[in-house]
């Protein structure tokens, strides 16, 4: 069933996001957009500016939405936003909560200072995953692994340096962030769902044989070094917590992404 009335996607700028807008543009929906920045508008786009740290311009973001796509999230935090957007949302209806999490907030304990400091993005996830689930407003929550897009922005910082250092013993299994948009965009299309099946990238690597393809394709060469990393949740992510091999179902592979985006020697 296609609604009528207009989705709402924050994070509609992002790099998720942005894609989501554009399957639900060819489904025919009419879409708005929550940026915190003015935005050119484009056909069958609306863009109103809101915060939604602040809860700043909320309200006329999800007056009349049916459903909301909710994408916008950064390192920190992303439990507050959460819950300013399901606030303002029960104020003007009961929109579709649609979330995006990520795979293993629910595994990664986040215990200690460092583990804080280091891995607190899975702990503010799995608040904000908590906030979507009691707000008493139907809802959908997906949770992806780490996308190629994002992991293509650390390769390019770490092969700056001269030996590169990784964390021993984690592995990934991203997934391209396109493919996490079309599912996104079905499930917004649906009926609430609650906590549906993760979704995974097809292949699990080893962070250093990321890293290596990265290299190959841009042809560099750098030592990688292997550097332990202490407390709880670097231990769950080295027994792959942060995976969902049995969930691999994404199709484009890092050696794919690699070879259209930076070259084709991956
Ligand atoms: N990246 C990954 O590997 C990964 C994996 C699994 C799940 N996820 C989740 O997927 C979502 C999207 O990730 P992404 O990589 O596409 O992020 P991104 O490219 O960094 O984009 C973040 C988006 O959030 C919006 N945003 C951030 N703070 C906001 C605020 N205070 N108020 C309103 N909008 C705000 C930004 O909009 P403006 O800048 O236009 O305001 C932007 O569109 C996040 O929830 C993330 O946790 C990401």
């Amino acid at each position: 069933m296609q609604p009528t009335s207009p989705i709402l996607v924050t994070g509609g700028t992002g790099r998720l996001g942005r894609h989501v807008v554009a399957r639900l543009r060819d489904a025919g929906c009419d879409v708005r957009v929550l940026s915190r920045r003015s935005q050119r508008p484009a056909d069958g786009i609306e863009i109103v500016t809101g915060d939604l740290a602040t809860g700043e311009g909320i309200e006329a973001a999800v007056d009349g939405a049916a459903v909301i796509v909710h994408c916008a999230g950064s390192a920190k935090g992303d439990e507050d936003k959460a819950r300013n957007l399901v606030q303002a949302a029960s104020q003007a209806g009961a929109p579709h909560i649609v979330y995006i999490s990520v795979v293993g907030a629910d595994r990664i304990p986040v215990v200690s200072r460092l583990d804080r400091a280091m891995f607190g993005y899975f702990a503010s996830k799995l608040a904000a995953e908590r906030v979507v689930a009691d707000s008493g407003l139907p809802w959908t929550t997906l949770r992806a692994t780490q996308f190629y897009d994002l992991f293509l922005l650390v390769a390019q910082q770490m092969a700056k340096l001269p030996v590169i250092p990784v964390p021993a013993g984690f592995q990934f299994q991203q997934i391209d962030e396109q493919e996490v948009a079309s599912r996104l965009a079905e499930l917004a299309l649906g009926n609430p769902a609650g906590l549906v099946p993760d979704m995974g990238g097809p292949r699990v690597y080893a962070m250093a044989d990321l890293l290596r393809a990265y290299l190959r394709a841009t042809n560099r060469r750098r030592p990688i070094v292997s550097l332990p990393v202490p407390g709880e949740a670097a231990r769950a992510i080295r027994a792959g917590a942060n995976l969902a091999p049995e969930q691999a179902v994404g199709k484009r592979t890092w050696e794919d992404f690699l070879a259209e985006r930076v070259g084709s020697n991956s």
